[in-house]
């Protein structure tokens, strides 16, 4: 059976761009499942105890909501493993900082700070070395398919990098090569105003939203001008990728069809609030439920921690040894 590994930072309230990407593909993946709440990962770009805090009550919740059998699958905080930090440092130690310099959200930083003097300004070792502490999440449990948005297929590229790098240095197969998965359907949903929907761009349409303001967001989603009765195109339209997302292949050929015949943009946005309120509505609940039980989460999430340091602990001996850093007897 493959391993399928993902995770998800906890600085926000999960939203439909995470579901899509990450979480719908990972829950009805075959495989020996390994989901975590990537909490280390949003220190890097949150100094806010309380809302991260909050943040990983929500996307815990959000994981049990949809059904996620953390009997079969092993469902952990990322800062309950110990390993991890450690393996991060070891990786640390065999990555270029080149490979580092090339990482998207860190170019991304430099390039904001275009006209300041200090091109690193803002820019702390946390997001520099973010993608090894990503690799070390991923290489620690010898995942084969990591399912994610598209934004993070780089972040696994260098994985495989510096996996292959230690292997190579210290001749062994320690760690597997991971491969991104990526639902090729949908890849990056767009948000409110039709750019990558995302927690920094304020955009998003809460996954959990309750059906007012589900209702409400939508209306929001920016459309061009064009009026009821004319014909429009389904290409790089918000409405109809949302509701693709949320479809069968055929209620999508229908719904390009009724694109061709010139659907109203509210009626549109009426349909789509139908197919998505219907789909979330019985998780919703059951998410809303959840939330007032922080005793019963933390337990599972203590008891997923045991099982990942299970799988952990054998293999960070083994690293330790491929070091120099073993036991003396
Ligand atoms: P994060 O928290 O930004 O996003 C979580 C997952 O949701 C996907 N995603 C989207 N997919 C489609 N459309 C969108 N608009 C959209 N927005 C977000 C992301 O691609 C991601 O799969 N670094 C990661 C978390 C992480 C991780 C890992 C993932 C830490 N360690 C190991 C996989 C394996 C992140 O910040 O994702």
């Amino acid at each position: 059976k493959p391993r399928i590994l993902t995770g998800i930072t906890t600085t926000g309230t999960p939203h439909l761009g995470n579901y899509i990407g990450a979480i719908r593909p990972a829950i009805q993946a075959e495989g020996q499942a390994f989901y975590f709440l990537a909490d280390l990962h949003a220190l890097i770009k949150c100094q806010d105890a309380s809302r991260i805090m909050q943040s990983r009550r929500e996307i815990a919740a959000t994981w049990l909501a949809l059904g996620l059998d953390t009997d079969q699958a092993v469902f952990y905080r990322q800062s309950d493993i110990p390993e991890i930090p450690e393996l991060t440092w070891m990786l640390t130690c065999v990555c270029a900082k080149g490979l580092m310099n090339r990482a998207h959200a860190y170019k991304a930083a430099v390039q904001e700070n275009q006209q300041a003097q200090d091109p690193d300004k803002g820019v702390t070792m946390g997001l520099y070395s973010y993608p090894i502490l990503m690799a070390a999440d991923i290489l620690l449990f010898k995942a084969d398919q990591v399912p994610v948005g598209r934004d993070q297929i780089q972040h696994i590229e260098m994985a495989r990098d510096i996996a292959g790098r230690f292997n190579h240095l210290y001749q062994g197969d320690y760690f597997v090569l991971p491969n991104a998965q990526v639902d090729a359907q949908v890849e990056i949903l767009n948000g409110l105003d039709g750019r990558k929907m995302s927690k920094s761009y304020n955009n998003t349409i809460p996954l959990f939203a309750s059906e007012k303001q589900l209702l409400k967001l939508i209306r929001k989603i920016k459309t061009n001008s064009l009026e009821p009765g004319e014909p429009k195109t389904t290409e790089d339209c918000t409405l109809f990728q949302l509701y693709s997302a949320f479809s069968t292949q055929a209620e999508i050929e229908a719904m390009a069809t009724r694109y061709a015949e010139g659907i109203g943009w509210g009626e549109m946005k009426n349909v789509l609030f139908e197919q998505i309120n219907r789909q979330l509505a019985p998780a919703r609940e059951e998410y809303q439920r959840l939330l007032e039980a922080p005793d019963y989460i933390e337990q599972v999430l203590q008891k997923g921690a045991e099982k990942a340091r299970f799988y952990a602990a054998p293999l960070m001996d083994e690293v330790r040894q491929a070091v120099g850093l073993g036991k003396f007897i």
